[in-house]
């Protein structure tokens, strides 16, 4: 049998196989890299960079739900400078597409840290923060906005001709509606879904059990809206989508493809085995033979397709 071939595009960039490391969720890779060989996946995204370091929010930042969990780490995080000094170097030994999460409390931010990044050899996309539910600036305030997701989407693509990814908050009524502006201020494509708002209480000290009240919801619990949102995008807008929420498998990946995804993102996942993506990997090649697929990314929006 010939080897299967597990590659997909999105937009100009082309990925070994479709499993991206989500924003958050295995730092700047140097949290995974034990687990999971970064050299067989087909992209890590950052965790979300800011201009200046950012401590976020005070504990408890996570509480784990039934088939879920919610976090409110509040976009803590070393800053666009102290990454460029000691996160790209250690990355750098990999030879894995790099994705660069910027999270911003301004339009200018966004700029800012998109070109000082830009710089950066070793960067090949950037996935734009709109739709962070758990800091009071910027965050939702812009992910629920369609004009200033435009906005954004204009002024950072006139400053980068990286991929420019923007993700998408699922906190919305029409996600599709915020997609279409992204591909008409041309972004190349989008990321869906972010973490859904979400809270849970302490019944004997009746408190919050995070600190922030709110937190973002994900995992399992989240998976089959994260699905719908997709389809609702690959069936209202023609632009690459990479698929997030609720993946615990490679039957998870599959449908999201189904559905339109061009590639995927896991991440809480990570949480719970840090060995996953690279299994997650394998398992796709083994499907591809059990089924006669000899290229993956045939099965993209295959439900869509007459
Ligand atoms: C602990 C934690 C931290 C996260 N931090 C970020 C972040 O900094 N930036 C971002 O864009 N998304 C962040 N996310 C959201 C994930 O990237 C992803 O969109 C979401 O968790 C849904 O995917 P999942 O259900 O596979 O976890 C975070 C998620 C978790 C669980």
């Amino acid at each position: 049998m010939n080897k299967i071939d597990l590659s997909v595009n999105i937009g100009s960039l082309k990925l070994r196989n479709p499993v991206i490391l989500a924003s958050g969720t295995v730092g700047y890779g140097d949290e995974i890299s034990e687990f999971t060989d970064l050299n067989t996946i087909g992209g890590i995204v950052t965790k979300s960079l800011s201009l200046k370091p950012r401590k976020g929010n005070p504990p408890q930042r996570i509480v784990e739900t039934h088939a879920g969990m919610l976090n409110a780490i509040g976009l803590a995080n070393v800053g666009v400078e102290e990454f460029v000094k000691s996160k790209i170097p250690f990355l750098n030994t990999f030879d894995v597409p790099l994705i660069c999460n910027i999270a911003a409390s301004t339009i200018e931010e966004y700029v800012e840290c998109t070109k000082i990044l830009t710089a950066e050899n070793i960067i090949d996309a950037f996935e734009i923060n709109v739709s962070c539910p758990n800091v009071k600036e910027g965050g939702l305030e812009f992910g629920n906005d369609v004009k200033a997701v435009g906005r954004i989407t204009e002024k950072v693509r006139a400053v980068t001709d990286k991929l420019l990814i923007l993700k998408l908050s699922p906190n919305v009524s029409y996600i599709s509606h915020f997609a279409e502006v992204v591909k008409k201020e041309g972004g190349d494509a989008v990321s869906a879904i972010n973490s859904l708002v979400g809270t849970a209480f302490d019944i004997y000290d009746f408190k919050p059990k995070i600190s922030n009240i709110n937190g973002g919801l994900s995992g399992p619990a989240i998976k089959p809206i994260a699905l719908a949102k997709v389809l609702e995008i690959s069936r209202k807008v023609d632009i690459p989508i990479i698929g997030i929420g609720g993946i615990m498998n490679w039957k998870d990946v599959i449908e999201f493809m189904i559905v339109g995804a061009s590639a995927i993102q896991i991440g809480t996942l990570n949480f719970i085995d840090p060995a996953a993506p690279g299994k997650i990997v394998k398992e796709l090649e083994d499907y591809c033979i059990q089924v006669g697929i000899k290229n993956l990314s045939e099965i993209i929006a295959s439900y869509l397709i007459e």
